[in-house]
């Protein structure tokens, strides 16, 4: 009998897989990075075929390190950073250029132009999703456009698109050797091709963006069969995929309408589900698909996506020389009281949600001589959490009840100093579960569920644990001052690329 479900997270910064056991606990796992390729300011690339080198070896990774080989494994779950647009050859499975990242704003003429005739809401009615560059769509038309003869040879037949699941299934399932070209339909639901409510690629928003049908992969739902593996796990089933949002809801038992959670990754991301209903935001937050099991009826969800989060910390460490460690920032910040007046908002990619301002670009503001690093590595910690409230609010507007505990994960949810803050600055309770990997448990569990591992919805919920929780001990008046503070900060970085 197989022991475990091996998850694949193909993640913004790395990729990893983990097996899980039938408690939903983490047995062993295999991780590497891949490179971010910056060719020019506004743009980010990764390297498809880096990332398929990963894959093949984190899988491998995984499985000594537990002492496993493939009849120990019932199922592979996939789950992946969403939007990023990989095409590639059909016949030699070489990707035509880099991966077009989900942070990358190159497209931003495109997205003006489209936008011109309807503005940047022309298609939320059927997509769930504003114009921009986050989503696929014109990240695809910029490759066919950009690579010499991909256009012609998209039309023909001879290219595939995928965001990084469908990418890791081809390769997983053969490649070029009879590759599954699949995704399910949380990831189509990113890409502005989709639409909402028939869960089909839309001919007229292929139209609009100029994308052949033929480059398109089959949407499938996020639980079923989609095919076998090869090496190292040959002949196991690939039988969830989950955008990694959507998957970390899954991993937290979200599964019912007004249940919610909060990731803490490269960047931010809340999820709310909303049950079978397709709800429209007036507030700024786009609308997705949760997820949708075998033929079930389809789920739907409120998200507040936020750009940068995790990637800020990591940029005072790359690029400012701050620290050595991510984890570091916690003691740098703790150095110092409070910000010393300093506000940072990371409006690196613009500003995604509830703002949606592509004119806007990153600000320290308040400086004095006053000020140090620790100061900025206060502020940039508390943006973190000051962005959370925006969206949060937001969700409390759209939803016909307001989220009164927020459920937690990602990596920098050990962070006790941040999840306090927010605590804090949201004034609801902050809570952490035991197992925080939940976007790879969510994958394990979907590919699971299809496969009889796991039996239903009511024994994944019953696997979930608290682990840790925050109380709000903020005075209103002080939270609102913060607020009020955060909103100026944020109106600043407005207007600065025309
Ligand atoms: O929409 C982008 C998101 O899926 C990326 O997530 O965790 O890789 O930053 P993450």
């Amino acid at each position: 009998m197989p022991r475990y479900v091996i998850a694949i997270d193909q993640g913004t910064t790395s990729t990893r897989a983990i097996l899980f056991d039938h408690a939903g606990m983490p047995v062993a796992t295999g991780q590497r990075e891949h490179r971010q390729i910056f060719p020019q300011a506004g743009w980010v690339e990764h390297d498809a075929t880096e990332i398929r080198d990963n894959t093949f070896a984190v899988l491998a990774e995984a499985l000594a390190a537990a002492g496993a080989d493939p009849a120990d494994v019932a199922a592979i779950g996939i789950t992946n950073q969403r939007e990023t647009a990989v095409i590639w050859d059909r016949a030699t499975g070489e990707p035509i250029a880099h991966a077009i990242v989900w942070q990358d704003t190159r497209t931003q003429d495109l997205v003006d132009r489209l936008a011109a005739d309807g503005g940047v809401d022309r298609f939320r009615a059927q997509t769930g999703l504003p114009l921009a560059t986050y989503f696929s769509a014109t990240k695809i038309a910029w490759l066919l456009d950009s690579v010499e003869g991909a256009r012609a040879r998209a039309e023909a037949g001879e290219l595939a698109f995928g965001t990084t699941d469908s990418w890791v299934l081809w390769n997983l399932t053969g490649g070029a050797d009879g590759g599954v070209h699949a995704t399910d339909v949380t990831n189509a639901s990113r890409t502005l091709l989709m639409d909402l409510a028939t869960l089909a690629w839309d001919d007229g928003l292929l139209t609009a963006f100029g994308i052949p049908r033929a480059l398109l992969p089959d949407i499938r739902s996020s639980s079923e069969v989609y095919g076998t593996a090869i090496a190292p796990l040959a002949g196991v089933p690939i039988s969830g995929i989950l955008g990694d949002q959507q998957a970390a809801t899954f991993g937290q038992a979200a599964f019912g309408a007004g249940e919610s959670k909060n990731t803490y990754g490269t960047g931010n991301f809340l999820i709310a589900n909303t049950g079978t209903k397709i709800v429209h935001s007036a507030n700024g937050l786009i609308t997705t698909v949760a997820y949708r099991l075998g033929d079930d009826e389809p789920r739907y969800a409120l998200e507040g996506s936020i750009a940068v989060t995790g990637s800020l910390i990591q940029w005072l460490r790359d690029n400012l020389g701050f620290f050595e460690n991510s984890a570091d920032v916690e003691q740098l910040a703790l150095s110092v009281p409070d910000t010393g007046g300093v506000a940072f908002v990371p409006a690196f990619s613009g500003l995604f949600a509830p703002y949606w301002r592509p004119d806007a670009r990153g600000a320290i503001l308040g400086l004095t001589r006053f000020a140090t690093k620790a100061h900025i590595a206060r502020a940039a910690l508390e943006a973190v959490a000051l962005q959370t409230v925006d969206v949060l609010d937001a969700a409390g507007a759209d939803l016909p009840a307001p989220i009164t505990e927020l459920r937690v994960d990602g990596g920098m949810v050990a962070n006790d100093t941040l999840m306090q803050f927010q605590s804090d600055v949201l004034g609801i309770p902050v809570v952490r579960p035991a197992v925080i990997e939940t976007t790879a448990l969510g994958a394990a569990y979907a590919a699971g569920l299809a496969v009889g591992f796991w039996s239903d919805l009511d024994e994944l919920r019953a696997n979930w644990r608290e682990d840790h929780r925050w109380e709000p001990m903020m005075a209103a008046a002080e939270r609102a001052e913060r607020m009020r503070a955060w909103k100026k900060a944020v109106t600043r970085t407005f207007d600065w690329v025309d």
